[in-house]
């Protein structure tokens, strides 16, 4: 089902015309949608059934305080990879008892704060990670719950550059390592073995490289059982894709049931956390922009636009596809072949190339796809506020961050005296 659709040639969220968004608070804004968040998240639980589950979802995807809040009163977990994201769980009324935390460069600070708010499992990422555990954990008086992120040596088949799981990553502790790194972590006194952790990549659009994972994991879970080591959790982390362009990614149904299926399999019968991002807000976005002024070189057309790769990078970072669509569909332009590129002083400042749109400047348009890693990657560079973030909700409109400010951008900074 999708929650952004046409009406009588105009697009809408739910049931609001993105028109009416942007008179009032403006472009470029990030527009969201409750239900298709919602309905995201359903699909996923819902294909789980009676299995037992956590759905820890992945903050960093979009981390907006609403956002995680509506996925809080529907009993979501959640995956952290910072104390500030924690921070946010928490002011948005999340379970830290759902909470997992991952993360390569975990500060003694970050998992003081962690093991002060209890959350369920730390996933730890090196063994001088747990060293460092360790020690805070006894320093503190408490146990430290804890999974191992293993890195089981799959190709996602991904982009570089979102690919996590195989052995040149930085990410998780390769298997031989980590079966010692279990073994170490079972001697130690202030660590408690819960789970078992795995993220092997993001935008993965079949389910081969998730199932070639699991066989990895769960051989992993019986070498430690013969070892004495019981595991109570797997976290089979997240990385299930979405249709940007015509992908056509597993089914939230097809892809837990792999799960399942590849665990029961095996004999095993434990719980299973996910830690999905993309699959949740990815869809349930869009970003909303306005032609500035189009331009006509000999070679090429510019749809130049108010929004830039500032606030929405994925295409100048990683060649990303977004479809962008116009919001009204009554343009008396001719279609012509468009370079939709942003006022950044960049030549990288593209949002999509090639693109046939009737335009004119002053015509809204939406880039789509833009619920996830998109304002939750945007930045000040040229000294550009950040665009504000909006849910709609029916119908109707709920301004979940303002747009930033000049005084806010400056905020933190200070002259030298005189
Ligand atoms: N768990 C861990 C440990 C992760 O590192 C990630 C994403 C996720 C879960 C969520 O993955 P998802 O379900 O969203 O695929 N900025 C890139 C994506 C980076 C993903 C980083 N890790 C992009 O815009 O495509």
């Amino acid at each position: 089902m999708t929650f952004f659709a046409y009406h009588a040639g105009e697009l809408y969220a739910e049931q609001v015309p993105l028109s009416r968004v942007a008179q009032q608070v403006g472009t470029p804004a990030y527009v969201y949608s409750r239900a298709a968040i919602e309905n995201q998240w359903r699909a996923l639980d819902d294909a789980f059934g009676d299995y037992p589950h956590t759905i820890c979802y992945a903050v960093k995807a979009n981390s907006n305080i609403a956002i995680l809040n509506l996925l809080a009163r529907l009993g979501s977990g959640f995956d952290i990879v910072s104390e500030g994201e924690l921070r946010r769980v928490l002011a948005a009324g999340g379970d830290p008892s759902k909470v997992v935390y991952s993360g390569v460069a975990k500060s003694v600070h970050e998992l003081e704060f962690a093991l002060k708010s209890n959350v369920r499992s730390i996933n730890i990422e090196s063994v001088a990670e747990l060293h460092r555990l360790q020690a805070v954990a006894a320093s503190l008086g408490v146990t430290a719950s804890i999974a191992i992120r293993v890195n089981p040596d799959v190709d996602p088949e991904t982009h570089p550059y979102i690919s996590t799981g195989m052995e040149k990553a930085k990410f998780g502790v390769t298997m031989e390592a980590a079966f010692e790194a279990y073994k170490l972590a079972h001697t130690m006194p202030n660590i408690e073995v819960h789970g078992i952790a795995c993220h092997i990549g993001s935008q993965i659009t079949k389910t081969s490289p998730f199932t070639d994972a699991l066989e990895i994991v769960l051989n992993m879970v019986k070498r430690l059982a013969q070892a004495g080591i019981q595991i109570q959790q797997l976290d089979l982390g997240g990385g299930l894709g979405i249709n940007y362009q015509g992908e056509t990614p597993p089914a939230a149904d097809e892809y837990v049931q792999a799960m399942i299926a590849g665990v029961a399999a095996h004999g095993i019968d434990l719980p299973i956390a996910i830690e999905p991002g993309r699959y949740i807000a990815g869809n349930s976005g869009v970003m909303l922009t306005t032609v500035e002024y189009t331009k006509h070189n000999t070679s090429k057309n510019f749809a130049i636009v108010d929004a830039g790769m500032n606030d929405l990078m994925r295409p100048a970072l990683y060649q990303a596809h977004h479809e962008i669509i116009p919001v009204r569909t009554d343009s008396s332009a001719e279609p012509v072949s468009y370079d939709v590129v942003g006022p950044v002083c960049e030549s990288a400042d593209v949002l999509g190339y090639e693109r046939e749109l009737a335009l004119q400047s002053g015509d809204l348009l939406a880039v789509c796809s833009a619920g996830a890693y998109s304002f939750a990657m945007s930045n000040n560079y040229n000294s550009r506020t950040r665009p504000p973030e909006v849910m709609v909700d029916g119908d109707q409109i709920h301004v979940i961050r303002r747009r930033e400010t000049f005084d806010q951008l400056i905020q933190g900074e200070r002259q030298l005296p005189d």
